[in-house]
């Protein structure tokens, strides 16, 4: 019977770029959901932009645009990325939706008349200058245990403590730098240490889903054990605390019904959001009837299954509190967590200084092909949670070796007979040779590794057979038959047998190389590859088209460009230049530093900078002037009874209508000058090369807090 499976990733925050970190989890649930539909599953295959919260309301603030604007960027952004790499969504949605806010108040009605959530007063950082509550994040101070300067309110990046933000010495807010105070204000709970919740948890975590499988990996599983505590060792007792899911306006988020100025946390909103992007998508297409898959008793009644791919750093919210809040709200619990490890390059962290942390528009931009990765990826796969490493020349090593030396080899070497001797039709199969394909199909270990996610071992598997059909043309040398008048037969059977073996691995690699197989489908002309029923040759006959190049090989100069254009030092500007050796840049690098010294001005004194009057502004009005091609007339407030009009040469950069609500940096004190379009009274700051000739102008921003009128000095 074939499965009906709503499957979900993680929703990204809508504040930051798709990262190949990121990456490690969509593909690995992107080549689940591919598998499934080969074996004639139904898949719905849903996520979303993570849209709420402080960090997105500030980022907006700081690029002086609202946060609808900023999430509607950000979402054509990663739509863009994700379907770059072949992770292809039903749907990608927002939690910034209609959808969504229907499904939060009503998990959130539920929860209620279930007598979850309570109300209590907690005192917390709060910045009296942004007058806002401050997140843990955006609180910054001397650690408690060793004093390192500017550590974060929750843990020491310096010596990994972990701690609460009222204790860190000298604390300050990272949005205004301004001394927070404590401030008491109500919050909102849902009730996890309620017996009810914690009997539920321990029994879910622990527990298989209808179809026989755990819903947690075993390790996944374990972590449940240390934070929910065992039966056995300590019966009956609270281990889980209740769960705080308000925050004080100002918040981009939605704001609890009955509860004014108070706001859902964003963390109760986002798991919602698979729910918001499913029924977007059921409303879309019409045909899918959404309580099979939602509802307790009617995802029940349908045998529909739901499956969650996520990181490891948030299964506490989607083992403990997402459950919980879908079981105690009518509604169906998860069928299985997927987590991933996380990310390392070359076994390190990620990191902006040595180029690794690399953005998904990077790698496109640097026209690297995106299932290099995808490859590589599932290659160090293994259904479990250990983390993956990237090791860049094992990528190039792997894809190169694997797929263009073993896999694409088997048809560039055997398709031009075809075509040329043969009238590009094939011949009898040897069942001699196909014998260990076909007995590999019939004992379904491949499918079992790609269903159980280690895809890992089923490329292993593939590989294995990609070397036995090399081993088959190299024992029968074709190149040789061809040379032979009397081998014509032996030769279509050698040729045609290689593309029945061919076709057989691209069957298995389909989940993992889509767009490769779509073009193997093409040449060998077929319909799309599907994974079920009887094992199959080509037919005798069967009429091919023409082969065109399938892969070609990684370069190590191609990653060394990519790492280039990833390191930080670099302009953001550069990631979008083409690719370049790295001697190249290298070269250019210190040709702009030596630039750079050398028009280094002669010293000023401290006075003679003082006489600067460099003012905060905010852009209330940009409009093209007429008649001239460079300027901008930009209305500056800086806290003066009326806005500054000010003439800015900065057309060829920025169009008009993206820099009103920016703020940016003026000079306060230039003497009014009266210019053929008007007077402008005073002067934006901006930056260019140092010979000002080439492409990039950018206009300063200072950080989110900063306020209109602002000295800066
Ligand atoms: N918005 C939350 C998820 C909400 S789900 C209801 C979030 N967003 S995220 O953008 O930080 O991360 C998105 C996904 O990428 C998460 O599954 C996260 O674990 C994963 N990863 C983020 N960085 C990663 C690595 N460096 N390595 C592997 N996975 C990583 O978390
Ligand atoms: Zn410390």
């Amino acid at each position: 019977m074939s499965r009906k499976i709503l499957v979900t990733n993680a929703l990204p925050y809508a504040n930051g770029d798709i990262h190949l970190g990121h990456l490690v989890g969509y593909i690995q649930g992107d080549i689940w959901v591919r598998y499934q539909r080969m074996r004639g599953n139904t898949v719905h295959y849903v996520c979303a932009d993570d849209t709420h919260g402080t960090p997105v309301m500030l980022r907006a603030e700081k690029e002086g645009i609202t946060p609808e604007a900023l999430i509607g960027r950000v979402h054509g952004e990663h739509l863009r990325d994700f379907t770059d790499f072949g992770v292809a969504f039903d749907n990608y949605h927002s939690t910034h939706s209609p959808e969504n806010r229907a499904y939060a108040e009503d998990v959130y009605a539920r929860l209620q008349a279930a007598k979850l959530i309570d109300t209590r007063a907690i005192e917390q950082f709060y910045d009296p200058v942004k007058e806002m509550f401050l997140p843990d994040r955006f609180i910054k101070g001397e650690c408690p245990k060793c004093g390192a300067a500017d550590q974060y309110g929750d843990n020491c990046e310096v010596c990994g403590a972990a701690y609460a933000p009222t204790e860190l010495k000298n604390p300050y807010s990272a949005v205004s730098g301004a001394k927070p105070v404590l401030k008491t204000s109500e919050h909102y709970f849902f009730r996890l240490s309620d017996p009810r919740a914690v009997a539920f948890l321990r029994d879910w975590t622990r527990g298989t889903n209808a179809a026989g499988t755990r819903r947690l990996q075993a390790e996944a599983a374990n972590k449940m054990k240390e934070w929910l505590g065992d039966d056995s060792t300590s019966d009956g007792e609270n281990t889980l605390s209740d769960w705080d899911i308000s925050r004080d306006a100002p918040y981009f988020g939605f704001e609890i019904p009955g509860a004014p100025g108070k706001y859902f946390y964003v963390w109760l909103d986002a798991p919602i959001g698979y729910l918001a992007s499913f029924r977007n998508l059921a409303d879309k297409r019409g045909d899918i009837v959404v309580d099979d898959f939602v509802d307790a008793a009617g995802a029940e009644a349908a045998g529909t299954e739901m499956v969650h791919f996520i990181g490891k750093d948030i299964l506490y919210f989607h083992a403990l509190f997402w459950p919980a809040m879908l079981q105690f709200a009518g509604l169906r619990t998860p069928s299985q967590l997927c987590v991933n490890g996380f990310l390392t390059v070359d076994g390190a962290k990620m990191s902006k200084s040595r180029g690794t942390f690399i953005t998904a528009r990077s790698y496109t931009a640097q026209n690297l092909n995106p299932e290099w990765l995808r490859y590589y990826f599932a290659t160090k796969s293994n259904g479990t949670m250990e983390d993956v490493d990237l090791n860049l020349d094992d990528m190039i090593a792997k894809v190169n070796s694997d797929l263009v030396g073993k896999y694409v080899n088997i048809a560039s070497r055997c398709a031009g007979f075809i075509a040329k001797r043969f009238d590009g039709k094939l011949g009898a199969s040897d069942s001699q040779a196909t014998a260990a394909f076909k007995a590999a199909f019939e004992s379904g270990v491949i499918a079992q590794a790609y269903e159980e996610r280690d895809y890992g071992r089923a490329l292993r598997e593939i590989m294995h057979l990609a070397d036995l059909a090399n081993q088959y043309v190299n024992d029968h040398k074709p190149w040789e038959l061809a040379k032979q008048e009397d081998k014509e037969v032996q030769l279509h059977a050698v040729c045609s047998t290689a593309l029945t073996l061919f076709r057989d691995l691209t069957l298995y690699l389909k989940p993992v190389l889509p767009s490769l197989a779509e073009k193997v489908e093409a040449f060998l002309a077929i319909t799309p590859l599907a994974w079920k029923g009887e094992w199959q040759v080509l037919p005798t006959g069967h009429a091919i088209s023409v082969y065109a190049h399938l892969m070609t090989r990684v370069e190590r100069k191609q990653i060394d460009a990519l790492l280039d254009a990833n390191r930080e030092s670099l302009a953001p500007a550069m990631t979008e230049a083409k690719a370049a050796s790295s001697q190249q840049r290298h070269a250019e690098k210190q040709q702009h530093a030596a630039q750079t010294a050398e028009t280094a001005s002669p010293h000023i004194s401290i006075d003679d900078f003082a006489k600067v009057d460099l003012r905060i502004a905010k852009i209330v009005s940009a409009e093209h002037v007429e008649g001239a091609d460079k300027l901008i007339r930009l209305q500056l407030d800086i806290g003066e009874d009326k806005p500054r009009q000010v003439f800015a040469g900065i057309k060829s950069a920025y169009d008009p209508g993206a820099l009103v609500g920016r703020f940016t940096v003026m000079v306060a004190n230039l003497a009014p000058r009266k210019m053929k379009f008007g007077m402008s009274e005073g002067m934006v700051l901006a930056a260019s090369d140092p010979d000002g000739t080439s492409s990039g102008l950018y206009i300063l921003s200072p950080d989110a807090g900063a306020t209109a009128g602002m000295r800066v000095k």
